[in-house]
């Protein structure tokens, strides 16, 4: 079957690694695939706009910079419509719908919500725009009819409250909506890499990042500055995996094929592991080998960006033209919806006014 594909970022900044092999590359593959009809890639500006209400030029800017870190990855606006949320009008509309279909208590029980709220410390002032963001995020989905949705695994909650949401409205008012299905990232590594300080996830706002827009420098010296294991003074102590970005990013990027082009002492990951935990290797030649293998995906990608950056005029015509795009398919579903609500009075036969 020929399927719908929803995906979607908020424009916190520049996107990093952990976007890249969380998701990025996963929909680079669908897209390519040719068993995908539709493509729709959302930058969510106005879920952004939530608990940032004072930071709408970094957010505008972003905007742009996520549109190319897209094309910069793979992803062709030809094959997949790149949109901007803020500009369907539709989206707001069914989040309106849906807000009548769940209650306060289950989206304050949404672990995503609950996990969220204890990072953005809004204290007593939480806006209820932001309890209303799975209901919001419900709608982004549904509107397309997609039928799957790139997440990482944290992300499942979304995909259930979308799901439970699309349910009920099917259930009240007839079949009109797509339960949609998650596309998880192929290794569990990729759904939570850590930052470089090594906290548990990379986040623009824990300044911990990689950035696909890193310089060469940049990204040595991230990687030299990460913090393996302070307790591990000597070369020859037994290292431990536990809690070790560098591992971590190894265990996402580098397959046989690495190894036999920078490190070739080993045969692949867990025979230097198995040396890592024995002890005896050097955390440098580690962090230089996965200097290498970091370059050698991201190179690729840092020089398309820089190109691409030259022009953001054709940035913002290409996101443009996808968010009209976008709007016409949800202007379809919400002619349905409408329809099912019967709300949709004027849409009648003439015959009704006379
Ligand atoms: N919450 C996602 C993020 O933080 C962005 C997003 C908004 C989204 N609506 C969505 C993702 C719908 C998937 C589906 O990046």
């Amino acid at each position: 079957m020929e399927k719908i594909v929803l995906s979607g970022d908020r424009p916190t900044g520049p996107l990093h690694i952990g976007h890249y092999v969380g998701s990025l590359n996963k929909r680079v593959e669908l897209q390519n695939s040719g068993e995908c009809s539709k493509l729709f890639m959302m930058i969510a500006d106005t879920q952004e706009l939530i608990s940032h209400t004072d930071s709408q030029e970094r957010i505008r800017n972003h905007v742009a910079e996520v549109a190319i870190d897209y094309m910069a990855c793979g992803l062709n606006p030809e094959k997949s419509i790149f949109f901007v949320q803020s500009q369907v009008k539709e989206l707001f509309e069914l989040t309106c719908y849906f807000l009548n279909l769940v209650t306060l208590d289950g989206l304050r029980q949404n672990p995503t919500v609950k996990s969220e709220l204890s990072l953005q410390g809004f204290h007593d002032h939480i806006p209820a725009g932001f309890l209303a963001y799975p209901v919001s995020q419900a709608a982004d989905i549904a509107t397309f009819k997609a039928d799957l949705v790139t997440l990482r695994q944290d992300q499942l909650p979304l995909l259930q409250q979308t799901r439970e949401i699309v349910r009920t409205f099917n259930r009240c008012f007839g079949e009109v909506l797509t339960e949609p299905e998650a596309v998880l990232p192929s290794k569990p590594v990729c759904s939570k890499l850590p930052g470089t300080d090594g906290k548990a996830r990379m986040r623009n706002s824990f300044n911990n990042c990689i950035y696909l827009s890193d310089s060469p420098e940049l990204l040595k010296k991230k990687i030299m500055a990460i913090n393996t294991d302070p307790s591990r003074m000597k070369t020859k102590e037994p290292g431990f995996l536990d809690r070790n970005p560098v591992f971590a990013y190894l265990d996402a990027f580098c397959g046989e094929k690495q190894f036999k082009e920078f490190l070739p002492d080993y045969r692949n990951l867990e025979e230097l592991k198995e040396h890592f935990k024995k002890g005896g290797i050097n955390d440098v030649k580690i962090k230089n080998f996965l200097f290498n293998v970091l370059l050698a995906e991201l190179e690729p990608i840092r020089s398309r960006r820089q190109i691409l950056e030259k022009d953001k005029g054709q940035i913002y015509g290409i996101l443009q033209k996808g968010s009209k795009i976008a709007s016409e398919a949800a202007a379809i579903t919400l002619d349905e919806v409408r329809k099912a609500m019967k709300i949709d009075y004027f849409n009648m036969p003439v015959v009704y006014f006379t």
